[in-house]
């Protein structure tokens, strides 16, 4: 996901127009531009051979309202937001897993850090999308020097776009230390979460996540892993964890829409449950996989055929 994107012309949306994506640009002195004042989701569709079946659309929507009321910016309906971005995956047809990044942001060309009299925008287009992170090999992972943003800085409940300076400052600082990925701590000294994903830890048997006041992203694939979870019989609890529980934990994994269900090999040089991938998280993975690509019929429902 980090690398450059190759030229994507398919079908886009940017304030009420359907354009090429290559078309669609904005005047350099827009708001949210000039001060982060944006808000995002990011969305996987699954290609099955025969359909693109959008995963969690109305959740991620409903989370794109929620952000944009905290941030005092007006959305359009989620009704609506769901049919544009269920037209840019029909429309594309690219028969391949793709991503759809809308955007709710400020386009007003207003001087000054402030949200309100500043006109709302709303942008949604789509890129193919493979994996973000290996999800085979393991991840080797370090606790960031980096803090993660506190609620009453900048809630990362909400998914702003000036909030991904404090991801792309961890990892940045991870990748040009040798690491896949950084783990967040928060202003209390917790885990918080990765740059782009949740965190999922086992200690005996028990399945172990940061609570929603951990300062996290409440991830959608975070309440997806929850409801495996809790289906297959896998005891959870949502707490805070200490930092030292990273190296005592049996097995680690990192959730998201961007990177699925990668586990974690070695934290800060430490390996996980020596090094291979764990049992719980194997069935987790595995469970995850199925869903997604509509092979559970349990879950079917978290799916949208576009
Ligand atoms: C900071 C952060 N935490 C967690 C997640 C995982 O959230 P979700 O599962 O909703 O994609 C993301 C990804 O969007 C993220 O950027």
């Amino acid at each position: 996901m980090n690398k450059p994107q190759p030229l994507n012309n398919s079908l886009a949306y940017l304030d009420g127009a359907w354009k090429p994506l290559t078309e669609c640009s904005l005047p350099i002195n827009t708001h949210a531009l000039q001060y982060g004042t944006g808000c995002f989701e990011g969305i996987r569709a699954y290609w099955n051979g025969t359909t693109t079946n959008i995963l969690f659309l109305r959740e991620h929507f409903q989370r794109l309202s929620r952000s944009a009321a905290t941030l005092m910016m007006k959305a359009p309906s989620v009704d609506e937001m769901c049919a544009i971005a269920l037209r840019i995956a029909k429309d594309n047809n690219l028969k391949q897993n793709i991503y759809l990044r809308p955007v709710v942001y400020k386009k007003g060309l207003n001087l000054g850090p402030v949200l309100i009299n500043v006109p709302d925008g709303f942008m949604c287009y789509s890129q193919p999308l493979g994996d973000y992170l290996d999800t085979d090999k393991g991840l080797n992972v370090c606790v960031s020097s980096w803090q993660r943003l506190s609620d009453n800085a900048l809630p990362t409940r909400a998914k702003a776009t000036g909030g991904y300076l404090n991801s792309a400052l961890a990892k940045s600082e991870a990748v040009l230390n040798g690491f896949d990925e950084a783990i967040f701590l928060n202003d209390r000294g917790q885990v918080s979460e990765g740059s782009a994903e949740n965190i999922f830890l086992v200690r005996d048997g028990c399945l172990v996540t940061p609570d929603r006041t951990a300062d996290i992203l409440e991830g959608i694939t975070r309440q997806a892993i929850l409801t495996l979870a809790k289906d297959l019989g896998i005891p959870t609890v949502e707490r805070p964890v200490a930092r030292t529980e990273l190296y005592s934990a049996d097995e680690v994994f990192l959730v998201g829409t961007g990177c699925q269900a990668a586990w974690v090999r070695a934290i800060d040089h430490r390996p996980v449950g020596g090094g291979v991938r764990g049992p719980i998280t194997d069935r987790l993975v595995a469970a995850y996989g199925e869903a997604i690509y509509g092979r559970s019929p349990q879950y079917r429902a978290w799916l949208t055929a576009a």
